[in-house]
């Protein structure tokens, strides 16, 4: 039996979590973190990794960035691995990252569905058969709940196309208000918010009289907590490191 903290535990992801372990045999929820600790489901949930006493296996993390150093350091303290799903870190929580990973394995993906992690499969399959003569744009919508802009997701596909590109490219996040040329070394990057939608992302290669463009649309959270669910059997049998979908998908 896989024993899991959630952290993050009363927000949207953390419930869809606490309701898909619930429905497996081989795992299940025994603590969760939360910066709101109301127990709302039948775990008991504390307001910080070092107030929670329960011995786990392994910490899924779907919170907020802020909370991911503190989160790392206890993990380190009590050597425990980790799947970070949060996304909109800043440089201390990747400096983390690395830091926690040479002590526990540490899984992290901005995107944990099967269909992102395939599509970005696709963009280093196609990229740099375009790169010279298409450019390349991508749009992402999101629910108006979402807190960081551009997503995670956006960034990982953008991180994609550059590191199938030979000419590496700069990001720009929206284009509005700006007079400049258009340059071919350019990624602009758009986000959207709107009602409840859960995700979705569109990566567009435009060239001379032609157009691809690659679409995914999350139908529900469901996707991304099976994919962290995999996450965290995959990572309690890997040594120290870091992991990301590459290594699942
Ligand atoms: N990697 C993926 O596939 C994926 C998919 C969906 C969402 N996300 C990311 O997961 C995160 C959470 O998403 P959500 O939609 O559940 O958000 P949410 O706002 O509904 O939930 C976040 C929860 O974290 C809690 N929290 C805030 N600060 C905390 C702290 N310091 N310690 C512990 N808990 C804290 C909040 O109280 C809340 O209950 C976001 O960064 C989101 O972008 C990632």
């Amino acid at each position: 039996m896989l024993k899991i903290i959630l952290n993050g535990c009363n927000g949207r992801m953390g419930q869809v979590l606490t309701r898909i372990i619930g429905e497996k045999e081989d795992m299940t929820v025994v603590a969760g973190i939360d910066a709101k600790p109301v127990q709302l489901n039948d775990y008991p949930v504390f307001g910080s990794p070092q107030e929670c006493n329960v011995e786990a296996d392994v910490i899924i993390d779907f919170s907020h960035f802020s909370a991911v150093p503190n989160l790392l350091q206890h993990c380190i303290d009590i050597k425990s691995p980790v799947v970070v799903a949060t996304t909109g870190l800043d440089d201390a929580c990747f400096e983390m990252i690395a830091k926690a990973s040479e002590t526990v394995p540490v899984f992290r993906s901005a995107n944990m569905s099967l269909g992102i992690n395939a599509l970005a499969k696709a963009i280093a399959a196609i990229t740099p058969v375009l790169e010279k003569e298409f450019n390349v744009e991508i749009i992402e919508k999101h629910h108006t709940k979402k807190l960081d802009s551009p997503s995670g997701t956006a960034l990982l596909l953008a991180d994609k196309v550059n590191d199938a590109c030979q000419v590496k490219k700069d990001y720009i996040y929206g284009r509005h208000s700006k007079h400049d040329e258009f340059k071919m070394t350019e990624i602009g990057i758009h986000a959207v918010r709107g009602g409840t939608i859960p995700g979705e992302h569109t990566v567009i290669y435009a060239g001379p009289d032609e157009v691809i463009e690659l679409n995914h649309l999350a139908l529900s959270r469901d996707i991304f907590a099976n994919g962290a669910v995999a996450a965290a059997d995959f990572i309690v049998k890997q040594t120290p490191g870091q992991y990301s979908m590459d290594d699942l998908v």
